[in-house]
């Protein structure tokens, strides 16, 4: 299809420097790593859908990796609608210098760069059309000093549009982190999005299920608000891994909305170095013994478990 010919990679992703089997096509163009910094692993977080839970899910992974001491870094690649600074309660602007921009840090430490960071004011529009904002997300990644980084999170706006693209085809991403709603609608724009990382060939982590049901504080009876549970369909027609699920939870909409998002913990979230490892190596193996192939997430993560849904920890307030 010509839609898909225009997005497709012609070779896997490969870390700059990386050495490539040889008679294979190059692969598109990643940016080298930025000259003031060294960053790890590179995460993103993304959906088809809007209004899912991704920058919450970036914000909760974000500071689960440095709970558990990692050096890391937020990169906001929403450049039109985002909420990085907000949800970690972060306004000093970010502060150029000679070579480059140093991001805010957040009050555990995390490093994060935001277009809201440049702004005189967190409610002035940005109005750029696709080639700024691709150019935007570029020069988060060239000209931001991160510095000695373990783990770079980047929050993705909605969909397939110009940052997710710019994100998947210039950062060397070592894994897709996914987040969808119990929806109809977000399970299948959801697949749009799992079907362009693997037409790009960026390794998926996982599956986060967000907004599966609420607990009514007076009885403790859960109503799955948006429908019943779809991760783990999509888990079996995806060969997704379900990293885990949150509830919808008053607490964790409003530690975000009053800066807080540090204070609320989603223990799955750190399986998520190993699965990155896991990929990485099955990278490796591809590079090495043959072509990359769409079903490497699958292979990496072994058979689909239908109890992994039940073995999920949920999220919690650590303020109760
Ligand atoms: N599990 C949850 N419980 C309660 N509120 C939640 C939960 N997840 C997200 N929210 C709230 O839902 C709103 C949307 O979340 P968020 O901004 O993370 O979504 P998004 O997918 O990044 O949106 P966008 O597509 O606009 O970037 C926020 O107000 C957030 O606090
Ligand atoms: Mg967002």
């Amino acid at each position: 299809m010509a839609q898909e010919e225009n997005c497709r990679a012609p070779d896997g992703p490969t870390a700059p420097g990386k050495s490539r089997a040889p008679g294979r096509s190059p692969a598109p163009e990643k940016l080298p790593v930025p000259e003031h910094s060294t960053i790890g692993r590179v995460v993103a977080v993304m959906s088809g859908k809007g209004g899912v839970g991704k920058s919450t899910v970036a914000a909760l992974l974000a500071a689960t990796l440095a709970r558990d001491g990692h050096r890391v870094g937020v990169l906001d690649a929403d450049i039109t609608g985002p909420s990085i600074p907000r949800l970690f309660g972060v306004k000093a602007m970010a502060a150029p210098v000679g070579f480059g921009i140093i991001p805010a840090r957040t009050p555990s430490g995390i490093q994060i760069m935001s277009l809201n960071l440049l702004l005189p004011r967190e409610d002035d529009p940005v109005i750029w059309r696709g080639p700024l904002i691709s150019g935007a997300v570029r020069q988060f990644w060239t000209d931001v000093v991160w510095g000695d980084l373990d783990y770079l999170v980047v929050d993705l706006p909605p969909g397939t549009g110009d940052a997710p693209l710019t994100v998947l085809q210039s950062l060397p991403v070592d894994g897709i982190v996914f987040v969808t709603s119990p929806q109809d609608l977000a399970a299948m724009v959801v697949r749009k999005a799992v079907r362009m990382a693997r037409l790009l060939k960026v390794p998926i982590a996982g599956l986060v299920e967000n907004m599966t049901s609420f607990r009514c504080p007076e009885c403790g009876r859960e109503t799955p608000v948006f429908g019943a549970r779809r991760a783990g369909e999509l888990f079996a027609s995806l060969d997704l891994r379900v990293l885990g699920s949150l509830p919808l939870d008053p607490a964790l909409s409003e530690l975000g909305d009053r800066g807080d998002i540090e204070r609320y913990e989603a223990p799955f979230l750190r399986a998520v170095p190993s699965l990155l490892d896991g990929l990485t190596r099955a990278e490796a193996t591809a590079e090495t013994h043959g072509p990359a192939r769409a079903e490497t997430t699958a292979e990496t993560h072994g058979p689909a478990r239908a109890e992994t849904t039940a073995e999920m920890t949920k999220g919690r307030c650590l303020e109760r």
